[in-house]
């Protein structure tokens, strides 16, 4: 299967670019299954039903979120309807939604996509590990699913790292969000699984993390507020995502790549992937 995952979406900038560009990659990569981090799609915090819908509608096939999915109220209810729509698996079991689900890809074959958040530099939740062990075992690859992909939603590489290793034989891919800055380490560890510690953001890169630089950078330098809110930067988004194409029998990697197009940084054009 040929699945791609796009790292987490900070405001207009982002949402634009991700929708205008998402039809023709399905396309281009002949994509079965898509993946989107939209945790910060609602002006840098959270995100609506009406955004969840448009990211839908432009060929995501599952949101996962992270520590900021409960920053827009909204979309608490939507998370009892919606059920492509994934918050972290170790929050506490009374949170609304839920962290791990499989899916129908739309041309056949089925999907698991969990996702954790980390707690090194994050909020003290459950084990992550035991998390995404509980789900691995209840949808085995190349037994109930043909796909895996693990998110770990953290701050720390070595978290990251050690979750890939964790998952090593038994996920397709896990990819780390969060840091809104992707990583160049993205490889098929010994066991066959895809790792990238982070997918970077897609967001305008002329930011701090997505954000205006203007207020972070005060409060940085000046160890208080200037003033201002964190507002997403509104520059031309670089949508950041990793490509990953699996073995049909086993539903291990046989190529993982990153994909960077728009904005500052500079494009990618995932290797091993055949521009149609
Ligand atoms: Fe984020
Ligand atoms: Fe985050």
């Amino acid at each position: 299967m040929k699945v791609l995952y796009l790292g987490d979406v900070v405001g207009r900038s982002g949402r634009e670019a991700v929708i205008a560009r998402l039809p023709e990659l399905r396309r281009q990569l002949d994509l079965d299954f898509v993946v989107v981090n939209g945790e910060n799609a609602a002006g840098g915090f959270g995100l609506t039903p009406a955004i969840a819908d448009d990211l839908f509608a432009a060929g995501t096939d599952v949101i996962v979120t992270g520590n900021h999915v409960w920053d827009n109220r909204d979309i608490l209810p939507h998370f009892q309807r919606e059920r492509r729509l994934l918050r972290p698996d170790n929050y506490p079991r009374s949170a609304p939604g839920r962290g791990a689900a499989v899916y129908d890809a739309r041309r056949g074959g089925r999907v698991l996509v969990v996702q954790v958040m980390g707690r090194v530099f994050m909020d003290p939740l459950d084990d992550p590990f035991q998390a995404v062990a509980s789900a691995l075992s209840t949808y085995p690859l190349a037994g109930a699913v043909h796909f895996t992909l693990v998110d770990i939603h953290g701050e720390a590489t070595s978290e990251k790292m050690a979750m890939g290793h964790f998952c090593d034989g038994r996920a397709s891919l896990v990819a780390g969000t969060h840091s809104h800055v992707p990583t160049a380490d993205h490889q098929i560890l010994p066991g066959g699984t895809a790792y990238l510690s982070d997918v970077g953001m897609c967001g305008d890169f002329d930011s701090v993390i997505g954000m205006e630089k203007t207020e972070p950078l005060h409060r940085f330098i000046r160890k208080m507020s200037g003033g201002g809110r964190f507002t997403p930067a509104l520059g031309e988004a670089t949508v950041c995502g990793v490509y990953v194409e699996s073995d049909p029998k086993s539903g291990l990697a046989l190529t993982v790549a990153p994909l960077r197009l728009g904005g500052r940084l500079e494009p990618v054009w995932p290797v091993g992937a055949m521009p149609a």
